[in-house]
């Protein structure tokens, strides 16, 4: 290999190694067009598909289940990171595992058995993923953090698309990011809610590892472009 290439070879894997994942929430597609869209998302630079699940319990909203999740896994390759805003998710791991989940995230606050939960979809072959709300201290994952792969956090309140960014969220991720270096772990932080092109910068500055993005991915005028743009900031 020509020695010119070396530096260039490294700072592209470098850069490759600090790039976020990208995983733009199908809660902002537009479902009369729901192949297109996960197309779209196939041919663009996504990471995962994330898939928001609400029951009108744990959040004030109704969302989808696993029968939508069986039809978007059939037609990508790419991880399904599915989101559960709801109480009792012991209840459905197993069919969100039948419908295609690579990874299973439960809310720390819906959970009082908290480990089970994780074990239960650990023992389902998922990745298993906490999320927290924006008022739930960091500090509460501590003695969860080693038995997780992903943290997600909430950096609106669950419920909605399209809601307003919190920043005390970058003050969180920093805490998190702390927590899980000086421990050794390989936990990824999955920032959800009011990701935009402009703030993105900041939130992968203060330790996140992965963007979900809806509204800014699906309502943007070249979705895969705003993808593009999300994944080199
Ligand atoms: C909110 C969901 C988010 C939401 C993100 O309850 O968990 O994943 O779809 O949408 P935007 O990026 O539009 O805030
Ligand atoms: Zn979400």
């Amino acid at each position: 290999m020509p020695l010119y290439l070396v530096p260039i070879i490294i700072t592209a894997l470098l850069n490759l190694y600090f790039m976020p994942l990208i995983a733009p929430s199908l809660l902002a597609a537009n479902f009369l067009k729901l192949q297109d869209e996960c197309n779209m998302l196939n041919e663009s630079q996504a990471d995962w598909f994330h898939l928001d699940v609400m029951d009108g319990r744990f959040v004030p909203n109704i969302s989808y289940g696993p029968m939508i999740i069986e039809f978007i896994r059939k037609t990508t390759h790419k991880v399904c990171d599915v989101h559960l805003m709801i109480l009792e998710p012991e209840k459905f791991a197993e069919a969100f595992k039948n419908a295609g989940a690579d990874n299973l995230s439960v809310h720390i606050e819906a959970c009082p058995n908290l480990h089970r939960n994780i074990q239960q979809i650990k023992s389902l072959g998922m990745k298993a993923g906490v999320a927290i709300n924006p008022h739930t201290p960091v500090n509460d994952l501590s003695d969860i953090l080693h038995d997780i792969d992903l943290v997600c956090m909430m950096s609106v309140n669950p419920g909605y698309g399209g809601q307003k960014f919190i920043p005390h969220t970058l003050e969180k991720t920093k805490q998190l990011r702390k927590m899980i270096d000086e421990r050794g772990l390989k936990v990824q932080i999955e920032i959800d809610g009011g990701v935009t092109v402009e703030n993105a910068p900041s939130i992968i500055a203060s330790g996140a590892d992965v963007l979900v993005a809806g509204n800014t991915v699906f309502k943007a005028t070249d979705p895969k472009g705003t993808i593009s743009q999300l994944k080199r900031l």
